[in-house]
């Protein structure tokens, strides 16, 4: 079995699902890791059995490199895919794809013309949950879905951004509580609608965070060209992260995300669900079991078989593009306070 060799930009936060989820998977060999913090770089090199560098160009240049993992601040998406791609590798990088849509778009280009993968993490798409609503939509049983809504309600202290030289900045982080904490929600209802959208009306607004650049809170309209309108209220100002929302209601039903367990009920009486499953946890390697992680492995695993066939993975850069378009046009109507026709 061909292995594809790997490597892993970013040694921060996110970078234990990625490389725990590289142990798992088995067509791949973990060859390096990057931090510009050295510390961090060398620890992951360490726990996980490979080389390490402090600079992402030199990784690429000297590693031979089937594949590079993106798990940087999100302004870094964009340069670091392309310089990745330039050179022939594969990308799978994390959400946001990039903070701009010019961006995206060059990463989709550069992706092609060097006859490249570029795949994006959405691993929501891959709960249990989120699958049930998925397949039960497109059998038909629901009917057509007439409306929808969803809804954020986190909280992230004033130490969250502080304590980060990226979080918090227009130029790093590309938004707040949209670009960042709701994207993926917003994604998964573009998923379930499935439809091109024809508008979006928002506003948004910093409330409570009078320290940072970013919004902290944002409502609006996605308006899709089948008729649906999704509604959507996101915030990071409350004093917990309440179990994410989200609701399709349907001709035939309604169908309920809270967190990772859906349940739909039809009008006929019927009721299905899913939940998480117990199995699916992480060992981190310092004995705790998590589940938070497992639906990155599920993306992970599913980008080297698709890479392995010669496929198109199921989440690529053309398909998450329609995401960041989607964000950019929620941005833009709430600075320029209008709607904005995609
Ligand atoms: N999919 C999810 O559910 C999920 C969850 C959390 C974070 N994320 C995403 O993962 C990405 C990283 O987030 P995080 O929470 O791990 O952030 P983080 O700040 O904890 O880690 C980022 C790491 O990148 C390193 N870095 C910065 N510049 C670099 C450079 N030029 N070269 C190499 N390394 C560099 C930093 O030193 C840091 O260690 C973001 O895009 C974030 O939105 C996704």
């Amino acid at each position: 079995m061909k292995k594809f060799k790997v490597g892993v930009i970013g040694c921060g936060t996110i970078s234990p699902m990625h490389l725990q989820s590289l142990k798992m998977v088995e067509n791949v060999q973990l060859e390096a890791v990057c931090d510009v913090v050295k510390e961090r770089a060398v620890d992951k090199a360490n726990r996980y059995g490979c080389r390490y560098y402090t600079d992402y160009k030199e990784m690429l240049d000297r590693e031979n490199l089937d594949a590079v993992h993106v798990c940087t601040p999100h302004y870094l998406h964009a340069p670091m895919a392309i310089y990745a791609a330039n050179r022939g590798v594969n990308v799978l990088t994390e959400k946001p794809m990039a903070i701009s849509l010019q961006d995206a778009d060059t990463m989709v280009k550069v992706a092609m013309d060097n006859n490249v993968t570029l795949g994006v993490i959405f691993q929501n798409r891959y709960n249990s949950a989120s699958v049930l609503i998925k397949n039960t939509l497109e059998s038909g049983e629901l009917g057509r879905i007439i409306s929808g809504r969803l809804s954020v309600i986190w909280h992230r202290s004033d130490a969250y951004y502080s304590e980060s030289d990226w979080r918090g900045t227009l130029d790093k982080e590309g938004g707040g509580v949209i670009i960042n904490q709701s994207i993926h929600t917003l994604d998964l209802m573009r998923w379930f609608v499935d439809a091109p959208i024809d508008y979006v009306e928002a506003s948004i607004s910093n409330r409570c965070h009078p320290k940072v650049e970013v919004e902290d809170c944002a409502e609006g309209v996605i308006a899709y060209k089948n008729g649906v309108s999704a509604l959507f209220y996101v915030t990071t100002n409350y004093s917990y992260d309440v179990p994410v929302e989200l609701e399709l209601h349907c001709e035939k039903g309604v169908a309920k995300l809270i967190a990772d367990k859906a349940v739909i009920r039809f009008k006929d009486g019927r009721e299905v669900s899913a939940d998480l499953d117990e199995s699916e946890v992480m060992d981190y390697g310092d004995g705790v079991k998590s589940y938070w992680g497992f639906s990155h492995y599920k993306q992970i695993r599913a980008f080297y078989e698709s890479l392995a066939k010669g496929e198109k993975p199921f989440i690529d850069g053309t398909e998450a593009r329609k995401t960041q378009e989607m964000v950019c046009a929620i941005y833009r109507s709430g600075k320029e306070n209008r709607r904005i026709y995609l």
